[in-house]
This record gives structure tokens, sequence and C-alpha cells, in this order.
């Protein structure tokens, strides 16, 4: 092993390829560095070029400085890739601003100015930018969307892991519908038109969460999360919605404190996801905050890593919105038993003073097979949902059934039982209290950086009616 590492030491003395966020972090002189990436902006003196490079790697851009004799024929635009080589130089320390004198610049790859949608120096509209999904991670604005959900996808694992729990993949092709709403993604191989049914030899649907494969490894290891795509075909045409997003979801033995053990794991990880963001990312989710959120906006932000998130339980939520109903003209009355509906979130929120909030203890009849009924009520099942501001719902998640017997009841009155032998054979062999949520991580970036639709904190959203590329 020591050999290896001495390799690798080796290899990276060697080239001496390095990013822009590398060298514009240099504080002294660095000679001979090779830096890749593609040009954002640039200007010519009668002996000097001045090119602005961009590669990814951090919002700044390098000043590339090249005597105009170095390009003299070539045809170098916004959007050209090129290879710069030279010494990095901090030009002045009090400004911390760094150059590359080039002594050599190697085009990579042309950009024809009058076909290229990005124009120089104009900043172009989230809708513009969505008409480009191949193109729009080389603009400033979705480089820096990019690397918050890298920072923030590391941040939960870290989380996590720090906690001792074990991650693992949930199957992507699933034959459960564990939400039970039927919004499944059927799958069947391209060219079996007779025998589609056989492949699998049963059904087989994409999955819309991997909870119950969460709940099964659970059974043995005690603590696990996944994170990774889930499905949803819901005819659901708005800004919080797609058919393809990404879902950390973790689940956990409970030790006797139930429903509260998980709200503190929702809470905490999603301040420490926020905390993150904000100490190893600032410049990026900065940008953001300044350029899109109002004043109330970055204020709820900052609270809901100051302050305890607020807690209600859905019969006082309902309270709250039947006597709200006289002031307010809802969409839809609310009305205890039902589902609540966004604007009902959104007046929910506004009770909380934009602080997100925990609504608890739903109606059995609203939520899933698997939620667990209380002990004092068995209408009402110990689950919940995190309303945040700007968003709504991001997370949801529930103390499982872990009584065999009424799961077994239940399972028998749905018609389920056969379907689901093999998770009520987790209650037979070994059961636990236990208990866990999913968290949408599109939509947590929403509320994390203020983005109003959804479609624009991923890199290929898949929503009804788009699947381009
Ligand atoms: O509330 P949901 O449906 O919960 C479950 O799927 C549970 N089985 C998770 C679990 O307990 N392991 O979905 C969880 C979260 C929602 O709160 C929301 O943030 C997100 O997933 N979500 C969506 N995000 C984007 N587009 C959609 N169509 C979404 N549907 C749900």
């Amino acid at each position: 092993w020591p050999r290896v590492a001495t390799v690798s030491a080796a290899v990276r003395t060697l080239t001496s390829r390095i990013t822009v966020r590398d060298a514009v972090a240099a504080t002294s002189t660095r000679e001979d560095v090779s830096v890749l990436g593609w040009v954002k902006n640039m200007r010519k003196q009668k002996e000097l070029v001045f090119i602005d490079l961009n590669d990814g790697s951090t919002a700044a851009r390098l000043q590339v400085v090249a005597p105009s004799n170095l390009l003299r024929g070539v045809h170098l635009n916004v959007g050209c890739s090129v290879v710069a080589k030279g010494k990095i130089v901090p030009v002045s320390l009090a400004s911390q601003d760094v150059e590359l004198a080039a002594s050599q610049v190697q085009l990579l790859g042309t950009c024809d100015p009058k076909k290229y949608p990005f124009k120089r120096g104009k900043i172009h509209g989230v809708e513009y930018l969505r008409q480009f999904p191949h193109l729009r991670p080389q603009t400033g604005v979705f480089s820096r969307v990019l690397r918050l959900r890298s920072a923030a996808t590391m941040a939960v694992h870290r989380f996590f892991q720090d906690r001792g729990f074990i991650n693992f993949h949930t199957p992507i092709i699933s034959s459960s519908d564990c939400e039970g709403a039927g919004e499944l993604f059927e799958i069947r191989p391209s060219q079996a038109a007779e025998d589609e049914k056989r492949f699998f030899s049963t059904d087989a649907f994409l999955t819309v969460s991997g909870q119950l494969h969460a709940e099964a490894v659970t059974s043995g290891m005690s603590a696990v999360y996944t994170f990774g795509p889930t499905f949803r075909a819901e005819k659901s045409h708005t800004k919080r919605h797609l058919s393809e997003f990404y879902m950390v979801e973790a689940e956990t033995v409970l030790h006797g404190s139930g429903l509260s053990e998980l709200l503190c794991l929702v809470e905490d990880l999603y301040k420490h996801t926020l905390e993150v963001l904000l100490k190893d990312n600032y410049d990026d989710i900065n940008y953001f905050h300044e350029t899109i959120c109002s004043d109330e906006a970055k204020i709820s932000i900052l609270n809901s890593i100051e302050r305890p998130f607020a807690r209600m339980t859905y019969s006082e939520a309902m309270d709250e919105l039947e006597n709200a109903a006289s002031k307010n003209s809802f969409h839809t009355q609310p009305q205890w038993g039902d589902d609540l509906q966004r604007d009902h979130e959104l007046h929910l929120l506004s009770v909380t003073g934009q602080l997100p909030v925990f609504i608890t203890d739903f109606p059995a009849a609203i939520k899933p097979f698997y939620a667990r009924t209380l002990d004092s009520d068995t209408n009402i099942v110990s689950s919940v949902d995190l309303l945040v501001p700007g968003v709504g719902e991001v997370v949801g998640g529930s103390v499982r059934e872990e009584r065999e017997t009424v799961l077994r009841d239940r399972l028998t009155r749905l018609g389920l039982l056969e379907k689901y032998q093999w998770y009520l054979d987790l209650r037979r062999f070994g059961t636990v209290p236990h208990g866990g949520f999913g968290l949408g991580f599109e939509r947590l970036l929403q509320a994390f950086l203020g983005v109003a639709d959804i479609r624009d904190v991923i890199p290929f959203p898949r929503y009804l009616g788009s699947c381009q590329m």
C-alpha cells in the first residue's frame, strides 16, 4: 500500500494540471501549470490577449494573459475550450487576484458565437436555459446548482455515516407499490409483445420509494439509508413535481421514543446539510440568496438553522385551517380526514412565521398501509410530513407497523396479503419497532436556494410531457 501512495503522489507532481479553483486560490507563484477550461470572456489589446477561463470547479474565472502572437490565426470565442500553460502569478495580494501568464494556449474545441445559445456578458433567464439541458452546465448559474447539488449529496452521506447508518442500494426495478398510490411506471422488455409479462414472471415497475427494501435491511442492520432515484407517474404539472427525482431515505430501529426520534433525525439532517452549504459553498449559495430571494425568504432560510422547527398534529392543523377558512378563501375547504392541499400548507407556514413545521399524526385512511396506528387511537397513524417555506412538503415519514397481527389484518383487508408475505415475514422473524422517512432531494435544494421551479435544480428533468435527451 505505501507503494500505491508513492505512485499517486508521483503522478500528481508529474502532471502540472490544476483546476481553476486551485489556480485562483494560489497565494504564491506556481510555475509550469496547465489549466483546461472554457472561454467565458476575452479582450484583446495590441500586445496581449486577456481570456477569462472557467472549468466548473468554481464560480470564479481565471484570467489568462497571453502575448497576442501566441494566438495569431486562432479563432477564439466565448464558449471555446482551451488548455493554457504557464505560470500562476498572484497579481495583487490585497485583492487576492491571480492570473495565468501563458506561454502556450491551445484551442481544443471551437464554438461558433453566432449559433452558441449563450451570449457573452448576458445573464440568461432560467426558462431560456431550460431549453438547453445539454448545454446549461456550461453556464455560470447552472454550474452553481451542480456544485451545490454535489456538496449537499456529500453532506447527506457524511451526516448518516457519522451516525453509524449503513448505506445500501435499493433496487430501481421493483414489484412493489410502496405508496399504494398506483402512480407507477411499468417496465417491459421493448421487443416482447407477446411475452411481456414473462420477463420477471411478475409485474415490474420503476421504484416509487426504497422504503420497503430499507425496512428489510434495517431488520438486520439497525440503521440504514439510501439515496437514489425514484419515479412517479403523477399527472401533476407543478413547480414541485418531477417524474424522476432523488430521494434520501433513512430507516432505523427506534429505542422507545417513537416518532419524535425521527423528527430529531430529520431536523438535524436538514440543518446539517444547510450549514455545510453555507460554510463550504457560501459563494454559490449566497448567489441565489442575493439574486432571487426576498429578504423574507432569506430570513426564513436562516431561521431554519437557528430556531427549532415548529410542530403540530394534523388535528391541530385542521383546527387552524377550519378557523382560518372563515377569513381565507381556500381552493378546497379543509376538512378533517382529507389531505392537506397546497394553500393549506402555505397557510400553516404563515402561522409558524415561515419556519419549517412538522405535521404529525395523520388519519390512517390517508396514509399507506405500513404506517403504525397509535396505541391510543387506531384511526390515527404515527406519521409525519415536514412542510418548508417556499416549497411545501419536503419530507414524509412514519413509524412502521411492527406488530404481525395488526399488519396481517391490514394487508388482508387491502387484499395485499399474498403479495406482501415477505414484508410480513419481517414481523414474524425478529420484528423491532422501527421507522423512517423519505426526503425529496430536489425540493430540499429548492428550499435552500430559494429556486421556484424544481426543474432548475436537477441536471436533466423528467416531468409530465417531457423527457428530453
Ligand atoms: O411522502 P412520500 O411519498 O414518502 C415516501 O415515498 C415514503 N415511502 C418515504 C419513506 O418513508 N422512506 O415522498 C417523500 C418525499 C416527499 O416529501 C417529497 O419531498 C418527495 O419525496 N417527492 C417528490 N419530489 C419531486 N417530485 C415528486 N413527484 C415527488 N413526490 C414525492
